[in-house]
């Protein structure tokens, strides 16, 4: 079914207590907002918002790294369970490895987290579409931060999942690692995968996605696609500034509709 959704988060809100002083309270700090958004199977989307705009904290909710307050996630259809994670190829914004195991061995520790065993053959295969073969058998400390960056996506690629879920797969990458996670992340939707990811990249997203979500201040201002976004195919740097322009940090109360934020 091809438009079948495998992530759906409605009306989802999250609070953090705001703690500058351990010894007073001085309340909670709304991180989400009523975020409602939905992935469809196949598809790239990318999920774009300011540093702060709740971008990882939504992430760690679909993962069930943190638990919501209020609302409902459906993951792969029904509420996420442990097992559902197996079917999910999970990176993290800032991988941490252990230093004194090599490559390959952080692949065989990752997959038997999930309950797999991985073999060099497959490990092998996996790091070269990465680019990282000629470097398994290197201790992950003497990796620099974008191969590190890079190891964490092939860790998520090993048991192959349906889902990806990414956070920020090409921060920290130079030219011909972006162009190296691009070109997976084409080749993972047309193998029938779907990739949500996070970033701040907006020509990936542009070039990529099917779909895009722009969260600002904890809210969903857009989802739709980048037609939707951007329809008279103006910068899309410009449309997006101009987006999250559109409602100023403090006075946020509700999101516009779609129609009147194309129309800025
Ligand atoms: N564990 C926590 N306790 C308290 N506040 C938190 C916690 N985690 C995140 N926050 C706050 O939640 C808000 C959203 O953070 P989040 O990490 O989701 O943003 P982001 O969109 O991923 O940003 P970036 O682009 O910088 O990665 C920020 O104001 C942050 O300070
Ligand atoms: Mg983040």
């Amino acid at each position: 079914m091809a438009d079948e959704n495998v992530l759906e988060f409605a009306n989802v809100s999250k609070t953090y207590n705001i703690i500058s002083d351990p010894l007073l309270s001085q309340g909670r700090q709304a991180v989400l907002d009523n975020v409602s958004l939905t992935l469809r199977r196949g598809e790239i989307y990318g999920f774009v918002g300011l540093n702060g705009a709740g971008k990882t904290t939504t992430i760690k909710i679909a993962m069930g790294l943190v638990r919501p307050d209020t609302g409902t996630v459906k993951m792969l259809g029904k509420a996420l369970n442990s097992d559902d994670l197996r079917r999910i190829g999970f990176a993290p914004e800032k991988p941490a490895f252990y230093d004194f195991l090599s490559a390959e061995e952080t692949m065989k520790y990752s997959a038997r987290l999930l309950g797999y065993s991985a073999d060099k053959t497959r490990i092998a295969e996996v790091l070269e579409t990465l680019n990282l073969h000629n470097d398994m058998d290197k201790l992950v400390r003497e990796y620099s931060k974008g191969m590190q960056q890079r190891l964490a996506l092939a860790a998520a690629m090993l048991h192959d999942p349906e889902l990806y879920i990414l956070d920020e797969p090409s921060s920290g990458l130079d030219p011909v690692g972006r162009r190296h996670v691009k070109d997976l992340l084409r080749n993972l939707r047309s193998k029938g995968k779907t990739v949500f990811f996070s970033t701040h990249i907006l020509s990936d997203v542009r070039e990529l996605c099917d779909r895009v979500g722009i969260i600002h201040n904890g809210k969903m201002l857009f989802e739709g696609t980048l037609k939707d976004l951007n329809p008279k195919g103006e910068d899309l740097e410009d449309a997006f500034i101009k987006m999250t322009a559109v409602l100023p940090t403090e006075t946020t109360t509700s999101a516009p509709k779609e129609r009147e934020l194309t129309q800025q």
